[in-house]
């Protein structure tokens, strides 16, 4: 039997539910590194089975350091997702990269360091390769769906600069990200991109872009109120790519990703076995 997609949905801000889900169970579920940021929402969307999960939980009380990225990544991997798909918002670094465009990531900077970042170390530790952070293929697949949803302009690749918050960047720390060419930032997908590498779960984000950040004049500081009214649109374009990806996920086998990162772990793990 041909194994089928099973699609895990992190739900950055603004989206804490989803349109069109059928046969709906919310299940409250634990792990071993503790509780994930809201209860697991199991359902179909256009044939596919898929697993919600709101990542600053169900009324947006968990802030992005707050969050236990660990048990949100062990959760999915435990409720048999085969891939996970990371929706974000984010701010722009550069001009062509406009609120309301969407930016599907290929590479990624982290800045986090307040934040458990693995599930090894304590007697087993682990070095996963993270050359290439996301799933090309759901990558493609997702960048093809946004573009069926009608986004303005889609993006395919981009380096997310991953800052720990929650804050906002200083002028000088947006112009020096600039200066590294890079072209998104945000304050989540890191480090959810690395665990899901651990759990050896094919990953791939979108991000939404709603704002330029404080680099682009000095008057246009990131205020919340324009931020929430991009999101707004973004989050019907969301909601109209998940339906287009998720029509082209049930409609095909899931082979093992080209990439091997099912088995990412095969000669990762450093420690010998006792
Ligand atoms: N999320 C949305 N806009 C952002 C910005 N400018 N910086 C960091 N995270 C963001």
């Amino acid at each position: 039997m041909s194994e089928r997609f099973v699609l895990g949905v992190i739900g950055g801000s603004g989206l804490y539910a989803l349109d069109g889900l059928e046969d709906v169970r919310k299940t409250r579920v634990e792990t071993p590194w503790g509780a994930p940021s809201g209860p697991l929402l199991r359902a179909r969307l256009e044939g596919l089975d898929l697993v919600f999960l709101p990542r600053h939980g169900e009324g947006h009380a968990v802030s992005p350091s707050a969050i236990n990225y660990r048990a949100n990544i062990d959760a999915l991997k435990r409720a048999g997702v085969t891939d996970i798909l990371s929706l974000s918002a984010c701010g722009s670094l550069q001009e062509h990269l406009a609120p309301g465009h969407f930016v599907v990531v290929d590479q990624y900077v982290d800045r986090t360091f307040a934040r458990e970042k693995s599930f090894f170390g304590a007697g087993c530790v682990a070095h996963v390769a993270m050359a290439d952070p996301v799933c090309a293929r759901l990558s493609g697949l997702a960048a093809d769906a946004a573009e069926a949803a009608g986004v303005a302009q889609v993006h395919r690749g981009g380096t997310y600069l991953a800052m720990e918050g929650p804050q906002f960047s200083t002028r000088a720390e947006s112009a020096l990200y600039r200066s590294w060419g890079l072209d998104v930032i945000g304050m989540t997908n890191m480090p959810e991109a690395k665990l899901a590498r651990e759990a050896e779960l094919p990953y791939a984000s979108v991000c939404m872009v709603t704002d330029y950040d404080c680099w682009r004049a000095p008057d246009a500081d990131v205020a919340i109120a324009e931020i929430l009214e991009v999101m707004a649109a973004n989050t019907h374009h969301a909601h109209a790519m998940l339906k287009s990806l998720a029509r082209a996920l049930s409609g095909q086998a899931r082979t093992p990703s080209p990439q091997g990162i099912e088995r990412a772990l095969d000669h990762a793990i450093i420690t010998p076995p006792s």
